[in-house]
């Protein structure tokens, strides 16, 4: 949702390139506008500014007057809020003297009143965005009260919004300081020799450093080339060490993948033995991260879980409440995050909130936990990125260690976060007494075997052999597409059509497997095809029957199947095999042919895998 960046350091630095090479990794965020401010060493403040990608801008920029060498700039990728993606709307936003520039992440929610107040007093605004109301309220008070201090405006302008934000702030004036703040937005700084950087996640700045300071809400930080001084809203200051991040430049680059979804599809046994990693030891479950909780008693009241999530990580959650209720024998329920805070949510000390969220910056599960919280929930975060602003909302925090993901769609990080939910539903079972430990054992070992039986899964799709690849390319003429499941099928089902929605624009529903009779079978003719998830499970009959039920209908049906099920061909025109494993953790393996499907149909249809339209993977506001 929006990506800055920010970048000062020497005299005579490239400043363009290191922008627009810290924005194309800021790519995801969004991608409907971009636009660089740049000081030249000749003391200019040039901006350039272009609706599209990101390739737009840079062509406009090394077409027309790229800015020359100099000290100090920002840059932008937009996800519009308020105001059409247009060149004008596009960041950054300079105020009416030209001196300060201004890129800014979230939404002012009190816009409208400063707008107006500052037209009030003289100022001109030319975008619609809530945006331009910083830049002219940095300048109101640069000019006035702060004696051209940018520091200082930029903290009396906080002072005034309300809403959210990460911003980048520069003026002409000074040559050597970049000014950052944030408030429910991501902003960390990267330190660098003589040089600093700042922007909205850390793949945009690993090329170079790997030394990185997360900013927390409500802090101010004035980058210069030799220091870093961060301060709160009320102008204390703050000592915090840097965080080293522990992988490379190579692991956000598409390493020979024509995409990232297909790269990080690839990579997903790796992504899942690193979930796994230093929490099954010698076949045992150890999840250090709980351990506080357990001590300070706060699992002691719990008789209900509660998982909030949006996207993909809802569809997690939705699996897990399977997991939990059969392994623990707890109440769950897995509340989609933008409804539960509207439900007047019933929870307390005796409700486990479990927050799921990749990028651990997403509005609608932030505003859902703290209220949890402020009920006196007890909370555990399951996020990818470190740090991020989920974190400081739990007591206990469960990394999903799936290294950077940069295809907007999740694919690995929806595994990962399946991996720890099911750490955690063994965990919660041993706790309580209902899970031995023979079946802890047997359930790790089948757990420790997945990302062997995904390889399995994935080499096969690479091979001769391979039936996805040329199904998706039959199937993507269609218009609408099923997916059905029963159990943890159901998810799965969910789960393999939002891909195939969010990437190909194939309109794709799931439903489960017995409520289709109930209406949408309706929808259903030759060319509606549907997917059925019909790996070995006890449901397996039933999911048979409702094949059958479509069939009968001439509709085309998928299965996905366990492989060594011949009679499933009986019922189905295609079968996509998956290996054996137990019931509850096969979602781990049927979803991996639905993700190739949705890639490949994407492919066929000529579409932006990666960067689908109307969409960002973090997505900060409500
Ligand atoms: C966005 C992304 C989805 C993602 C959802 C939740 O809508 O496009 O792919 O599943 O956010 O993201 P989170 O970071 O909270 O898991």
């Amino acid at each position: 949702m929006c990506g800055i960046i920010g970048y000062v350091g020497p005299q005579g630095t490239d400043v363009t390139s290191i922008l627009l090479n810290g924005l194309s990794r800021l790519e995801y965020r969004g991608y409907d506008s971009a636009g660089i401010a740049v000081l030249t060493s000749a003391g200019s403040l040039e901006l350039h500014r272009r609706s599209g990608k990101i390739a737009n801008l840079a062509d406009a920029v090394e077409n027309g007057s790229r800015p020359g060498q100099g000290t100090l700039g920002i840059g932008h990728t937009r996800w519009a809020t308020h105001g059409r993606p247009n060149d004008v709307n596009a960041h950054p936003h300079p105020d009416c003297t030209g001196v300060l520039t201004v890129v800014h992440n979230g939404i002012i929610e009190n816009y409208a009143e400063l707008r107006q107040e500052l037209q009030q007093t003289g100022h001109t605004f030319c975008s619609e965005t809530d945006t331009e109301v910083l830049s002219h309220l940095i300048e109101h008070y640069y000019f006035h009260q702060a004696s051209h201090d940018l520091v200082e405006s930029v903290r009396f302008a906080l002072l005034r919004v309300t809403g959210s934000y990460a911003i980048a702030v520069v003026s002409r004036e000074h040559a050597d300081l970049l000014v950052g703040a944030r408030c429910n937005g991501p902003l960390i700084v990267g330190l660098g020799e003589q040089e600093q950087f700042l922007a909205s996640d850390i793949p945009a700045i690993l090329k170079h450093t790997r030394r990185v300071l997360i900013l927390e809400e409500g802090e101010i930080v004035a980058l210069r080339p030799n220091s870093v001084t961060v301060s709160t809203l009320d102008g204390k200051t703050v000592q915090r060490g840097p965080l080293i991040v522990e992988w490379d430049a190579e692991a956000a680059e598409k390493g020979g993948y024509p995409h990232f979804v297909l790269k990080e599809i690839y990579e997903q046994p790796d992504a899942l033995r690193r979930a796994l990693l230093g929490r099954i030891r010698e076949g045992q479950l150890h999840l250090a991260e709980m351990e506080r909780m357990q001590r300070t008693g706060l699992f002691d009241n719990v008789q209900r879980v509660l998982i909030i999530a949006c996207g993909s990580s809802h569809h997690a959650g939705m699996l897990a409440k399977y997991i939990i209720e059969q392994w623990a024998r707890i109440p769950v329920e897995a509340v989609t995050a933008a409804e539960f805070r509207y439900c007047d949510p019933l929870v307390g000390p005796e409700t486990l909130c479990i927050a799921v969220t990749q990028s651990g910056e997403t509005a609608d599960t932030l505003v859902g936990i703290r209220q949890a919280r402020e009920q006196g929930a007890p909370v555990i975060a399951i996020t990818n990125v470190v740090a991020s602003a989920i974190t400081r909302l739990a007591d206990a925090v469960l990394y999903l260690q799936a290294g950077p993901e940069i295809g907007v769609v999740s694919t690995k990080t929806f595994i990962c976060s399946l991996a720890v939910l099911y750490l955690l539903a063994l965990y919660l079972g041993q706790q309580r007494g209902r899970i031995s430990n023979e079946q802890a054992n047997t359930i790790l070992a089948a757990l420790e075997r997945i990302p062997g039986q995904m390889q399995h899964v994935l080499d096969s799709a690479r091979s001769a052999d391979d039936t996805i690849e040329p199904l998706a390319k039959r199937i993507a003429r269609v218009s609408s597409i099923m997916f059905i499941g029963r159990s943890v099928g159901y998810p799965t089902a969910l789960e393999g059509a939002l891909k195939l929605k969010e990437i190909s624009y194939i309109h794709a529903e799931g439903f489960p497997a017995g409520e289709l009779k109930h209406g949408s079978i309706a929808l259903l003719d030759p060319d509606t095809p549907l997917v059925a998830i019909a790996t070995s499970s006890h449901v397996y009959e039933k999911v048979v029957s409702n094949m059958q039920e479509v069939r009968a209908r001439d509709a085309r049906v998928i299965a996905v199947a366990t492989a060594g099920d011949e009679g499933i061909r009986r019922h189905a025109d295609d079968v996509l095999y998956v290996p054996e494993t137990l019931e509850a953790l096969s979602p781990l393996l049927a979803i991996i042919p639905l993700q190739l499907f949705a890639y490949h149909a994407a492919v066929a249809r000529g579409c932006n895998v990666d960067q689908p339209r109307n969409l960002a993977k973090s997505v900060t506001v409500e």
